[in-house]
């Protein structure tokens, strides 16, 4: 019963770079198990700031063993370009990342078409990062999905991407009227990335299983969040993949009973970058204010993040379909000098009250959050390390969260840096 699944519960850049490299120092081994290179893990460490993107943020600690699993899409230039971005800081990786053969790789042609569906298509625009997500998680369901195992024989390589660029290429003239794929070019580029790639692969489901069977300290990390889930999420605006706890079982091929815990990360405000239904979302000043003062621009397209009150009625949702047993509530800092506070509490659309999260964008759009206030604090509390040294409003927005989403809070993260977090003492 050694195994952590670490959740984001809101739409995603909650702060679980921080955290996961927080707990990840006394963990073995870290695993990514869905999303791609969508997602930007921030970590600052040693003064340092580190962006990661497809390899698990435990990758910054030496003794960590860095697995990707079969749900994740791997772009193998970006993975490798971030290989040798971390060799270059000093993080040597080889012989301690493992990923998945089962793995689906990101196509150049995923990327154009993500591009091409969010310029040209008539269909409604997500605000998607552009990295191919989508498309890839298509075609993996469409079952013509190219993957790492494919790398290794390249016959059967050569074959299934010629028959992906034909249609394609179809495509890409017919419905875009845009630039053709070169196939030639393509089938070279990934027998390149083959060589570079070939050391890590390994079946990923086997080497977790004998570790949770060894008592090894495992650490799940989850990219974007529960409400960018393709099930959970606020669909069509959401992710192509399983953020939620499920997805990590499912993304890494482990059974259910070496859970221990999972713990839930949430901003102690909210933010969402991309279309899409956003109810606490504040659109005038204090938006701006909580924007600037939280740096909350995007950390893999650098887009201004969409900023609002904690919602509380996502938060009881996300504690519900992840199973979330302790909260990680990161970037209290941000909230200093506010005062009052709004928490919502629900939602009312005229007719009825929504305790529940509704995750249907129509009703959503209809929904107007019910606030509770709380006073505010004006004291810094980045030099806090225990709970009784949080300003007393503080600590009274942390048991408020608790109290209406019936969790927890262990966690508390005061400031990016590693050492600017609180461990809850329950004593
Ligand atoms: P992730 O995608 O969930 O890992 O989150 P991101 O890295 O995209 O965004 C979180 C941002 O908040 C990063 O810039 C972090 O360095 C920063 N951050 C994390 N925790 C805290 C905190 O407690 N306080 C402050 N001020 N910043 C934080
Ligand atoms: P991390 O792991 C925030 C959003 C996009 C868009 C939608 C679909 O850093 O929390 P996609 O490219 O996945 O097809 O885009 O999901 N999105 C994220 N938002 N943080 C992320 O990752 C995200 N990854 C995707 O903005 O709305
Ligand atoms: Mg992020």
């Amino acid at each position: 019963m050694s195994v952590t699944i670490l959740v984001g519960a809101q739409w995603g850049d909650e702060g679980k770079g921080k955290v996961v490299h927080f707990l990840s120092r006394d963990a073995d081994i870290v695993a990514r198990y869905q999303g791609g290179a969508n997602a930007g893990h921030t970590v600052v460490a040693n003064g340092c700031t580190f962006v990661l993107h497809l390899l698990p943020v435990g990758a910054l600690w030496p003794h960590v063993i860095c697995v990707i699993g079969a749900g994740v899409v791997v772009d193998p230039s970006a993975l490798i370009d971030e290989i040798e971005q971390l060799e270059k800081a000093g993080f040597d990786i080889s012989g301690r990342l493992f990923i998945s053969h089962q793995a689906h790789l990101i196509m150049p042609y995923h990327k154009l078409l993500d591009r091409m569906a969010e310029e040209k298509s008539p269909r409604e625009k997500i605000g998607t990062t552009g990295r191919g997500i989508g498309p890839a998680y298509v075609d993996k369901v469409a079952r013509t999905g190219i993957r790492i195992v494919d790398l290794l024989n390249h016959d059967i390589l050569r074959a299934k991407l010629r028959r992906n660029i034909e249609e394609k290429n179809l495509v890409l003239s017919r419905i875009y009227e845009t630039e053709q794929l070169d196939e030639d070019q393509i089938i070279q580029e990934y027998l390149e990335f083959d060589k570079r790639i070939d050391p890590y692969v390994k079946d990923v489901s086997v080497f977790l299983t004998d570790a949770i069977q060894e008592g090894k300290k495992i650490l799940l990390e989850g990219a974007q969040g529960t409400l960018l889930d393709i099930d959970a999420g606020t669909y069509p605006f959401v992710t192509s993949s399983n953020p939620t706890a499920g997805g990590a079982l499912t993304g890494l091929g482990i059974g259910p009973r070496c859970v221990e815990q999972v713990v839930g990360v949430l901003k102690a405000y909210t933010t969402r970058v991309g279309h899409g239904p956003f109810p606490t979302e504040l659109p005038g000043e204090l938006g701006v204010r909580l924007r600037e003062t939280g740096t909350e621009y995007g950390a893999t397209t650098g887009r201004p993040r969409r900023c609002g009150w904690f919602d509380a009625v996502v938060a009881r949702y996300s504690a519900r379909v992840n199973g979330v047993d302790t909260w990680a509530i990161t970037k209290l800092d941000v909230l200093t000098g506010i005062d009052p506070l709004k928490v919502c509490v629900t939602y009312e659309d005229g007719r009825r009250t929504y305790r529940n999260f509704p995750a249907v964008p129509h009703i959503l759009e209809g929904c107007r959050p019910v606030y509770e206030e709380l006073p505010g604090w004006s004291e810094n509390i980045q030099g806090a390390r225990r709970w009784d040294a949080l300003p007393l409003n503080a600590q009274n927005y942390l048991r408020f969260i608790e109290e209406l989403s019936g969790v927890p809070v262990g966690i508390i993260s005061i400031g990016p840096d590693h050492d600017m977090t609180i461990v809850r003492d329950w004593g």
